[in-house]
């Protein structure tokens, strides 16, 4: 992002930068998974996580003007603090010890953090939590400790810190990096952040800027430090991008976003990688300005990551899935002229999406004729398609319903709707057909 485009903030509030459409889109996500984050990981289980540090590397100023409605939004350390509690009443659970959250904001720009912590907290209740001292959040059936740490400093200089920080407290950690371009945040760092155990990054990866900059061929040096920072060798060296149109340059940038950070991203003995993308279009040129980057070692993380896109995706998931993945596409908004706040079921996206999924599980369950379990399906598939697991279900519902499938939980056949990751699916012995499914057909 050049200068000029940088948001500020004065630092007593007199002065907020006016929200779009998109950035928008981005808080409800963001805000819609870390609710279920923690009602998820503290609230199943026999004992659920107790501990989480949430890490917002690159805070703002925490409130905007909202010009459409003449009021004021909300920026992410404010939505963080509130998902989190939504999370918390939510799970309804309370352990021996209470739930303790910390959150670290950080913020290289000084009228930025004085602006959250004496203008932005206070509007909204939080102004007793700047003091960095721990704090009781209570709902009716327990406590919550909660505990804000602020850090004026550039992300890279103060990373290591928040590192020990988290591996001291243990548990799980959070790390939201909403930079305003690519340069403020190292392959290094993201890796040293994969390394720490239960951790998990949603990353503003703003490639727009990258290709303006970057990949021209007279800007050499710029190029140089780009593959210094992301340690990108051997990435995004296509010879032919001359030659593509935009869709299909776009879909290539994608592609090359998640070899570089699926290669790089993690340490070597990680296994269990997975990053999902979801694509910010704000321009009418179709050019993606941002990629809503997800890494997490845990498929549950995945598939939860999943459904909050789903939420905010606007574009048509067959067609652009395979250009984009789920996207945001700001002049789609102003077209439908809502913004879409619930989860709104779109019948055609839901069609073209189980669509996608007939036309790659078919061919696993076929060559696995001695049954393969509904989780490692997931596995394999959820990064490549849209479908979120309501559309796993619905699939693999209708294909039971139809006969064309058994599905087998401890050894015996299983008839309920709600599947296992365990659950074993395969065809009936004497199934010779192909697999029959009508989209049409999903569940509103
Ligand atoms: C896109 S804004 C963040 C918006 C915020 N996450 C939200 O959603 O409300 C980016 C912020 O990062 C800060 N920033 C820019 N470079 C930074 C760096 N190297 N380290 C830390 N903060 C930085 C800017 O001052 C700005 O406040």
């Amino acid at each position: 992002m050049s200068k000029k485009d940088e948001i500020t903030w004065l630092a007593d509030g007199s002065y907020l930068p006016d929200i779009e459409p998109h950035t928008k889109a981005k808080h409800l996500i963001l805000e819609e998974y870390i609710a279920n984050y923690i009602r998820i990981l503290h609230g199943t289980g026999r004992r659920g996580v107790t501990k989480f540090t949430f890490v917002d590397g690159f805070c703002g100023g925490g409130m905007y003007e909202d010009r459409d409605n003449r009021e004021k939004w909300k920026g992410s350390p404010i939505r963080l603090i509130e998902a989190a509690r939504k999370g918390f009443k939510k799970a309804g659970r309370q352990y021996d010890e209470p739930l303790d959250i910390k959150y670290i904001f950080i913020d290289d720009k000084q009228s930025h953090i004085e602006c959250l912590k004496n203008y932005s907290f206070p509007q909204v209740g939080l102004g007793y939590l700047v003091d960095e001292e721990q704090h009781e959040y209570r709902e009716e059936f327990g406590q919550c400790i909660e505990q804000c740490q602020f850090i004026l400093g550039e992300f890279e200089q103060v990373i290591n810190r928040c590192i020990i920080s988290v591996e001291s407290r243990k548990g799980s950690s959070f790390f939201l990096l909403d930079p305003f371009g690519w340069s403020h945040v190292s392959m290094n760092s993201i890796r040293k952040i994969n390394d720490l155990s239960g951790s998990e990054i949603l990353y503003t990866y703003m490639i727009d800027y990258l290709k303006r900059f970057a990949f021209v061929k007279y800007e050499k040096n710029k190029r140089k430090t780009f593959n210094k920072i992301l340690e990108a060798e051997g990435y995004y060296e296509s010879v032919n991008l001359d030659n593509m149109d935009t869709f299909g340059e776009q879909a290539y940038y994608r592609n090359e976003a998640m070899r570089l950070f699926r290669d790089r991203g993690f340490p070597k003995h990680i296994q269990e990688k997975y990053i999902f993308t979801f694509a910010v279009i704000p321009k009418t040129d179709s050019r993606v300005l941002y990629y809503l980057m997800h890494l997490s070692k845990n498929l549950r993380a995945l598939e939860v990551m999943t459904d909050s896109f789903w939420k905010q995706n606007n574009v048509d998931s067959q067609y652009h899935f395979k250009i984009y993945g789920l996207a945001f596409e700001t002049q789609k908004y102003y077209q439908e002229n809502q913004f879409i706040l619930e989860f709104n079921i779109n019948k055609d996206k839901n069609e073209l999406c189980i669509d996608k999924l007939h036309e790659q599980l078919p061919d696993i369950i076929g060559d696995n004729a001695d049954g393969i379990t509904y989780g490692e399906i997931v596995k394999r598939t959820m990064e490549l398609n849209p479908a979120s697991l309501l559309h796993y279900e619905s699939y693999f519902n209708q294909l039971k319903n139809n006969k064309e499938i058994k599905i087998f939980r401890d050894g015996k056949e299983f008839n309920g709707t709600k599947f296992k990751r365990s659950d074993i699916i395969k065809l009936p012995r004497q199934y010779q057909g192909n697999l029959f499914y009508n989209s049409k057909l999903f569940p509103k």
